[in-house]
């Protein structure tokens, strides 16, 4: 174990699974407490249970007020206070206009963009009064450039985008930082891939030639809840293997 989150507690969401359930474990491999919260009761009690003492589960679903209430409250009476927000959970779905509905948008904009909006309401004040706190919103990279057939999604990582700068303006004389990170395809299953298996993609989809892993977003992560990203705030920090750099045809 080294110790970069040493003294630190963070309430993850989404962190049942693939990016969050990465990041639960490199906090508390890092030496932070972390909350574990999620809808998937199952998976994310499993996870708390293997990470120990450090970590407990509770559920929370995003676009409900009164379970980040709680959520937070856990986290302070559990731990003691709360130093680091992840805005992890996240939905993803398409379709062409014309066909891709209103219900679907109302969903995907009430959990990727409303749900990161709540999540500031309910820990505002544990992470004024924590000091040096930092919250990481997790975007994408079509949070910086558009996809077709995607508009809800990119309409939301967006919209992340800009809560984040909004947000990291208004905390920033409480001592908040805040922070976005925009991944490109990374290996989970919200993109269909079983865990552990990474497949190439063709070079002119990616400079990198390849999917991310959850770990290449982690230690990210871990950057920006720790002190060491202490001059970051209101920032957007891409990991994408390229991406949205330019076309990888010459
Ligand atoms: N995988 C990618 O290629 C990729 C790329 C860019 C950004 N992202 C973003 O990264 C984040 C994590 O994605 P992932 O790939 O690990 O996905 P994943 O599907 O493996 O995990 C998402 C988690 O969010 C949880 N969740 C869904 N709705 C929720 C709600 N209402 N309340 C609480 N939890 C809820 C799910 O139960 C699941 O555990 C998401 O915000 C996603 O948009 C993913």
């Amino acid at each position: 174990m080294t110790e970069r989150l040493s003294g630190r507690v963070a309430l993850i969401t989404g962190a049942a699974s693939g990016m969050g359930a990465c990041h639960a474990r490199a906090f508390v491999a890092e030496d932070a407490a972390v909350v574990v919260a999620d809808i998937a009761d199952e998976a994310g009690a499993g996870l708390a249970q293997e990470l120990g003492e450090r970590a407990v589960y509770t559920r929370l679903d995003v676009t409900r007020a009164d379970d980040w209430a709680a959520a937070v409250a856990l986290a302070v009476e559990t731990f003691g206070h709360l130093d680091v927000l992840v805005n992890n959970a996240g939905l993803l779905d398409g379709g062409p206009l014309g066909t891709y509905t209103e219900k679907q948008w109302d969903r995907m904009l009430s959990v990727n963009l409303t749900g990161p909006f709540l999540g500031l309401t309910a820990a505002r004040d544990a992470l004024v009064a924590a000091g040096e706190s930092s919250v990481v919103n997790i975007s994408s990279a079509a949070g910086i450039q558009g996809v077709a057939g995607m508009h809800a999604y990119t309409a939301s990582k967006f919209g992340v985008r800009g809560l984040t700068k909004s947000a990291a303006l208004e905390l920033s004389p409480h001592g908040v930082r805040v922070n976005s990170v925009h991944p490109g395809g990374i290996a989970t299953p919200m993109i269909g891939v079983p865990v552990g298996q990474v497949p190439p993609i063709d070079r002119s989809a990616n400079p990198r030639a390849r999917l991310g892993l959850p770990e290449e977003v982690s230690g990210l992560v871990v950057f920006l809840a720790s002190r060491e990203s202490s001059y970051c705030t209101g920032a957007e920090f891409v990991v994408d293997g390229g991406l949205t750099a330019g076309s990888a045809i010459g």
